[in-house]
């Protein structure tokens, strides 16, 4: 962790204990409640949780103040569910892929291809029956899911090689999340999974110590990555959601009506931030093409599915209990199916 995210962080977690009067706001006797997440102001990740904290701070503002703490500067998402867990702060958005090793139940939402399309993403993944019975698998652990946010479609990005097939990846050093299925489906794919935190790409990338990575378009402005990268190839292998998490006991402690409230503020969050999205997704796109240089790429996708499907029989085998979950999304599927 770099040493101003440290600093930040011992802030935190010093206010948390009260010790200290130095790095903000003891001035009131408000509970203050802290959100971390890991990317920019502009993101409509930090515009939902900003409405969120707008809706909070308006309605329990006598009770509670509502700080928002974008760019890592808490920590690395790893580190801030951590944090959350513990109660050192309160929320944090957490990709799905690193959620698997706090519960592998959330390693359904990580299958390559598990969603057909946008529309069936979202349907299944606002449907409880879906998500309910996961998100709540950590409350022992001392957090739980509230909400989740979407993350776009993730396909590969390259320095100088562009991917038009899976044979392509062979011999390249892709950026994965920290996530064991993400390992698996890069091997399945014949690249060479360099699993890293999201912050440590830009530079790996720069400095080529990696050959490529995947996420959504967002990646390549917000995060400059565009800047190093000039191939995007569409292979769209991944859905990931964006899970909001809370320290359970947070929650617990709240009454009734102020639940009711939070409740409605998370909703918020998940609505605001999607509707962000889709004019986030075209503007990177337009910048990424007109300012950047990046080449977008439609290559086939059907030999990366192909390649890749051998690990959803192998996640539902080693987690029997997701089949009903997995059943129902394709359902989803079948009622909104790929547009190819
Ligand atoms: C996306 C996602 C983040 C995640 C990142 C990554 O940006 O929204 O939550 O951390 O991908 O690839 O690590």
């Amino acid at each position: 962790m770099k040493r101003a995210k440290w600093i930040a962080l011992i802030c935190v977690v010093m206010l948390s204990v009260g010790t200290l009067s130095g790095c903000g706001s003891a001035e009131d006797d408000r509970r203050v409640i802290r959100i971390g997440h890991n990317q920019s102001t502009s993101h409509p990740t930090h515009i939902g949780l900003t409405a969120f904290a707008d809706y909070i701070n308006e309605n329990l503002g006598d009770k509670y103040k509502v700080e928002v703490y974008p760019s890592e500067l808490l920590g690395s998402q790893t580190e801030m569910v951590q944090l959350t867990q513990t109660g050192a702060i309160d929320f944090v958005v957490a990709s799905n892929a690193i959620m698997e090793t706090f519960s592998s139940n959330y390693q359904i939402f990580n299958l390559p291809y598990l969603f057909a399309s946008s529309e069936a993403y979202h349907a299944a993944m606002d449907d409880p029956n879906v998500t309910d019975s996961i998100f709540l698998t950590t409350e022992q652990a001392g957090f739980i899911a509230v909400t989740w946010l979407d993350a776009g479609s993730r396909s590969f990005y390259t320095v100088n090689k562009p991917i038009n097939s899976p044979s392509d990846l062979k011999g390249l050093k892709i950026r994965v999340q920290q996530s064991p299925t993400n390992v698996e489906m890069m091997r399945l794919l014949g690249g060479t999974a360099t699993p890293m935190g999201f912050g440590d790409v830009y530079t790996a990338l720069q400095s080529q110590i990696i050959d490529g990575a995947e996420n959504n378009e967002l990646a390549l402005t917000d995060n400059g990555h565009g800047d190093v990268c000039k191939y995007y190839s569409y292979d769209m292998h991944q859905m990931v959601p964006d899970i909001v998490l809370a320290n359970y006991d947070f929650l617990e402690s709240l009454d009734e009506d102020e639940r009711a409230v939070f409740d409605e503020g998370f909703q918020i969050i998940n609505t605001v931030q999607r509707e962000a999205w889709e004019e986030a997704v075209e503007a990177a796109k337009d910048k990424a093409q007109n300012e950047q240089g990046v080449e977008f790429l439609y290559p086939d996708t059907a030999p990366f599915q192909e390649a890749v499907m051998p690990l959803h029989e192998s996640v539902l085998s080693e987690n029997p209990e997701l089949q009903p979950i997995y059943d129902l999304i394709q359902e989803y599927n079948a009622m909104y199916p790929s547009g190819e």
